[in-house]
């Protein structure tokens, strides 16, 4: 009996990251002068090398940059740096997620409406940084509950979350914010995007015979998709591409599941499902 492949039912790349991909492709088509992006669009080192055939070039700061567009990326940058980007003549092209946006313009206005702003997030990851900008520099960024001991808060506390949190992370930092202050305004800015990826890998890890995980290995939400499935399946391969499969792996398998992380596109998927057929078509 032949194996069946099955991808999880939310997997791969999510909306920010595609529409960060399709700007940068766009722009380097319709420029002629040098496109690059600001750091690394998306962790995914193939869709780097990818991009870079494209015309999109990787730079690590504006110093690299005399001439042309820059893309921001989708986790958003502090304000400034789009201010420095103009100012040297740079065209800018913003494909900062729109969800990472609210989260901008929540963390704005809670500091402009006098309220002491707590981030939810890890302290120095770009978006958090981003975030942290358009508070004007006026943040605690937590981690957790313990990160607030020997925080010195005022009366009314703002909360705004990094997009890529867990629901039970905000709500732990939550209760134990609340004894502590008169007024908390809280305001959600998870996006669905991982946790739907993350449940759906578990579920169907759950029923798998080897799970197949697509995506960069510098890739946080992809890794942690990984240490999700190996929990439930322990034939659980991290990739990045289809070169890396092993036929032996699939020795016996019924159910081989795939899922991939939100910055891998759809695209390598495809490729990693189609190696897959390929390969237990002919044991
Ligand atoms: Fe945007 Fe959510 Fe992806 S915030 S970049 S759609 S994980």
């Amino acid at each position: 009996m032949s194996a069946t492949i099955r991808v999880a039912e939310h997997a791969g790349a999510c909306y920010g990251v595609n529409r960060a991909l399709e700007l940068a492709r766009r722009c380097a088509l319709e420029h002629e002068e040098p496109v690059h992006t600001l750091g690394p669009l998306i962790h995914n080192p193939i869709v780097v090398e990818e991009l870079a055939e494209q015309g999109v070039g990787l730079s690590q700061s504006l110093d690299e940059i005399d001439r042309g567009s820059v893309i921001i990326r989708s986790h958003g940058v502090v304000p400034q740096v789009i201010e420095d980007a103009q100012a040297r003549g740079l065209s800018v092209v913003d494909a900062t997620c729109p969800y990472v946006k609210k989260v901008h313009k929540a963390a704005s206005n809670l500091v402009h409406e006098g309220y002491d702003l707590i981030i939810v997030g890890e302290s120095g990851h770009p978006e958090v940084e981003g975030i942290v900008g358009h508070a004007e520099g006026k943040a605690h960024v937590v981690a957790s509950p313990q990160d607030l001991d020997g925080l010195t808060l005022g009366k009314r506390v703002g909360v705004v979350v990094q997009t890529t949190q867990t629901a039970a992370n905000l709500s732990a930092v939550v209760a134990a914010l609340a004894p502590l202050v008169s007024e908390l305004r809280v305001v959600n800015t998870i996006c669905a995007a991982t946790s739907e990826r993350q449940r759906a890998a578990a579920s169907l890890a759950s029923e798998a015979d080897i799970m197949i995980v697509v995506g960069g290995k510098n890739s946080g939400n992809t890794r942690r998709l990984a240490q999700i499935c190996h929990v439930a399946c322990p034939k659980t391969h991290h990739i990045e591409d289809a070169a890396e499969l092993d036929r032996s792996w699939f020795d016996g398998a019924r159910l081989i599941g795939i899922t991939a992380g939100a910055s891998t596109p759809q695209a390598h998927i495809e490729r990693v499902v189609s190696a897959i057929e390929h390969m237990t078509a002919q044991s």
